[in-house]
């Protein structure tokens, strides 16, 4: 729908078909049942990871398929349309967890946990939120105190995507105790596996939206970690977080791509059949309006997405432009799904119809990875240094 001017490659066509015709097949036909009885569909993952979407950035040489940005970016925003709760799965899994291990782990590191990642054996997940640290993500209290030759964490980590079925999860803690002073500098990132002693899964979130994606705490008990399972350097972990976090926002802005591009969909094929004073409500300016200010949006955020994705595969930092791009496509999302509720009318409100659930479904792109209000942030910070 209107990308002519993203210019893909002959791949990137290839890929967004298969991605297409994967989410015509195992997704789109499930995703009202899915949201309705707040079920993660755990065979979904082995599909993903048997079709390679959840090894597109993970080189081949670890099973990945070595993919650009782009490529991965347009299979996510199809994974979108079709269910978002999906696409927050594959989103995590791909741009933060094995994102991280790729860039700061070990050898032995990439062996054992990257190549499963890459062919989708084990889900990653990313911890970074605690009850009492969202926004200010470098006030974080989960402590790690080295034991011998462990680690041993105790806090609690919210908010954690996939958490209940993910494999690998990339946890922050505080490394340096003595002095909180030290902010993000005394964090460290640990890979945490859900066998460890002393770990659990907490609280299970009920949601407005994204209800087929799985949203929980988790519970760090005096939990022993092998000092092998530091990722990286020790007190680097909030930098690498926030690295990540450039490339998550991407993986997010596209999320909110492919609802808001559903919603468009929905509203205009709607307005096509949908007869008031014996014409088609698309006759009608005020229907024509909505419809071309939500393809407009569509487009303008779908365009600053992928120029983004071009220029971190050209090596560029992309801090300013990812924050951009998350917070003009999720508030595109937000905007599009609210004004295709509108031309649903009364119909737009129930449950009959897709929209409400893309409605719910957008609101969260405003708030993970940063609401918008730190985007914001983020950009303005950006623009002064
Ligand atoms: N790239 C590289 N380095 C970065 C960076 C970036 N994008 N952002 C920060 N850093 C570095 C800084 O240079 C700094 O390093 P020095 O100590 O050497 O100076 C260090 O990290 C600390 O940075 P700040 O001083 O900027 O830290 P801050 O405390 O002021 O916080 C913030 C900055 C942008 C507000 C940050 O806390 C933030 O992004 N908050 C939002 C948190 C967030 O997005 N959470 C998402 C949770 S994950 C999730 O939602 C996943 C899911 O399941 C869907």
């Amino acid at each position: 729908m209107l990308d002519t001017l993203l210019d893909l490659t002959d791949t990137q066509k290839e890929i967004r078909e298969l991605a297409r015709a994967f989410a015509r097949e195992h997704v789109a036909p499930f995703a009202e049942q899915w949201d309705r009885e707040a079920h993660f569909e755990p065979s979904l993952v082995g599909k993903l990871g048997e079709a390679g979407f959840l090894g597109m950035l993970i080189p081949e040489e670890y099973d990945g398929l070595g993919l650009d940005t782009s490529s991965y970016l347009l299979a996510l925003e199809e994974i979108a349309a079709a269910d978002a709760s999906t696409a927050v799965l594959m989103s995590v899994h791909n741009s933060l967890p094995t994102q991280m291990i790729l860039r700061w782990g070990t050898d032995a590191q990439k062996e054992r946990w990257l190549r499963p990642m890459a062919r989708g054996e084990l889900l990653g997940a990313f911890a970074l939120s605690e009850p009492d640290s969202g926004s200010d993500a470098a006030s974080l209290r989960c402590q790690a105190v080295r034991d011998g030759d462990d680690w041993v964490l105790t806090g609690t980590k919210a908010w954690v995507s996939s958490g209940t079925h993910a494999g690998v999860i990339v946890a922050m803690a505080r490394t340096d105790t003595a002095d909180m002073r030290r902010g993000g500098r005394g964090i460290s990132a640990f890979i945490i596996t859900p066998d460890l002693p002393g770990f659990s899964i907490g609280k299970k979130e009920r949601k407005m939206g994204l209800c087929a994606s799985p949203t929980v705490s988790l519970v760090f008990d005096e939990m022993r970690v092998p000092a092998d399972r530091l990722l990286g350097e020790i007190n680097y972990g909030f930098v690498y977080a926030m690295q990540s976090l450039d490339h998550g926002r991407m993986g997010i802005a596209s999320q909110a791509v492919g609802i808001a591009r559903a919603a468009f969909e929905a509203a205009r094929a709607y307005a096509d059949q949908r007869q008031q004073f014996r014409r088609p409500i698309r006759d009608f300016q005020a229907i024509q309006f909505k419809l071309a200010d939500m393809a407009s949006r569509v487009t303008g955020a779908r365009m600053m997405l992928h120029a983004t994705a071009r220029a971190k595969d050209r090596g560029d930092k992309v801090t300013i432009y990812s924050s951009m791009a998350k917070l003009l496509a999720s508030e595109t999302a937000m905007f599009v799904a609210d004004e295709a509720v509108q031309i649903f009318g009364g119909y737009g409100y129930v449950k009959e119809y897709p929209v409400e659930r893309y409605l719910r479904d957008a609101k969260v792109t405003e708030i993970y990875e940063g609401t918008s209000e730190i985007q914001r942030v983020v950009i303005a910070r950006e623009l002064y240094t």
